[in-house]
């Protein structure tokens, strides 16, 4: 009889590996010890930033005041937290004066811009665009894989990449029994990791399309609604895209192995919410499926969710919302000796971005 590997409660409460406790012992304070934080979320408009205020508020991130930037054009308008109404102050160097964490997701310029002028007022920043992700001073920290990175930080850690962050949650399980070798990773995006407009965009074009209308296209170079796009970020004269290679170096940073041969291909599909990924890997050791599932659904924010016999899988739409890591689809890839498939999907917006810099903020202040 065939193992079945997932859980029927998968997407209801009970679960079958518990998410990440945020506890992890670390050596020394990184932060200035309060009962309550003045919190900073630059970008507090945007698809990741105000899903950054519902994850502090949902965990109970000890916040005395909320300070929300972004751009002018969004200056005075009234954001709700804690059953309060904040307003919206403009992004300056000025905006930091008191705070104690600055979550940053303003996009790389506005982090280049103004990171260090919160670092200089004494905030510590978690950033989550791509400004500092490869500086050598600066930790690249998923709280589930490399907590204690976060003590090397001299003001600014990093959040990775959305796509990166779900791949190295379930790899660090099995590169930590089996050594990984080599990684052949195709992702199939969201459109709201671009941003809020590129999901508007989506919209629009899917209303306009199904209408017999003309479709606008302003964020993506081509119609994203019923296609997928082999395109995300820029290209660089290697042929790769920028998003690809920052999957190859930020794994490597953040699995502390520049010796893993990582090669990615980056993929926009029309689907509002939550990448997937299909990774293969290649390891030093040999690991069954059974081997694989049965580490996976030990490892911290992660659910196995496996029995293609009753077409179960982890889908886009049913991870949306949820905070761990889904894998499924695990099998053995005959064309080498040690070699596996997986099927990964996270959320991009909570994972991939808001609840890791949420995670991090919470080992800081432990
Ligand atoms: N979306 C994801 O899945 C994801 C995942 C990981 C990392 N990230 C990174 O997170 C950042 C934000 O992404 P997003 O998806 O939330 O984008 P978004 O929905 O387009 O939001 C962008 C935010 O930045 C603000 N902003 C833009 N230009 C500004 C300026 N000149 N001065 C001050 N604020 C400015 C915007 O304010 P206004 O509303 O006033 O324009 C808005 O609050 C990017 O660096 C992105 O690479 C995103």
């Amino acid at each position: 009889m065939q193992d079945v590997w997932y859980s029927t409660s998968a997407f209801n409460p009970v679960i079958l590996s518990l998410p990440f406790s945020g506890k992890v012992k670390l050596e020394f304070e990184m932060i200035k010890k309060k009962g309550k934080y003045v919190v900073a979320i630059a970008g507090a408009t945007g698809a990741v930033g105000r899903e950054m205020a519902e994850i502090l508020e949902e965990r109970g991130f000890p916040v005395s005041e909320l300070v929300l930037l972004a751009s002018e054009r969004s200056e005075g308008e009234r954001l709700d937290f804690q059953g309060k109404k904040w307003t919206v102050k403009r992004l300056t160097k000025d905006a930091f004066a008191g705070v104690d964490i600055a979550l940053f997701s303003a996009g790389g310029q506005r982090s280049l811009e103004f990171a260090p002028a919160a670092v200089k007022a004494g905030a510590v920043v978690i950033d989550n665009s791509s400004a500092f992700r490869m500086d050598p001073k600066v930790p690249l920290v998923v709280p589930e894989v490399n907590p204690k990175a976060i003590t090397r930080h001299n003001g600014i850690i990093a959040n990775p990449n959305c796509s990166t962050i779900g791949m190295v949650v379930a790899l660090k399980p099995l590169h930590d029994a089996a050594s990984i070798k080599r990684i052949v990773v195709t992702t199939f995006q969201s459109v709201s990791g671009t941003g809020k407009k590129a999901m508007d965009e989506l919209a629009g074009q899917t209303v306009a399309l199904l209408n017999f209308k003309d479709i606008e296209t302003d964020v993506y170079p081509h119609q994203i609604a019923f296609n997928c796009l082999p395109h995300i970020d820029s290209f660089l004269e290697s042929g790769y895209t920028k998003e690809e290679m920052k999957m190859v170096n930020e794994t490597r940073k953040i699995l502390e192995d520049d010796s893993i041969r990582v090669t990615a291909t980056a993929v926009r599909v029309p689907v509002f919410r939550c990448h997937a990924e299909s990774v293969n890997i290649e390891t030093g050791k040999h690991l069954s499926p059974n081997e694989a599932r049965a580490l996976l659904s030990k490892a911290p924010g992660m659910i196995v969710y496996d029995d293609p016999a009753k077409d179960l899988y982890p889908l886009q739409i049913d991870v949306a919302g949820k905070d761990e890591v889904y894998v499924g689809r695990v099998r053995q890839d005959d064309t080498v000796p040690n070699g596996l498939n997986l099927w990964v999907v996270s959320d991009n917006l909570r994972k991939g971005a808001a609840l890791n810099a949420v995670q991090i903020a919470e080992l800081l202040i432990q």
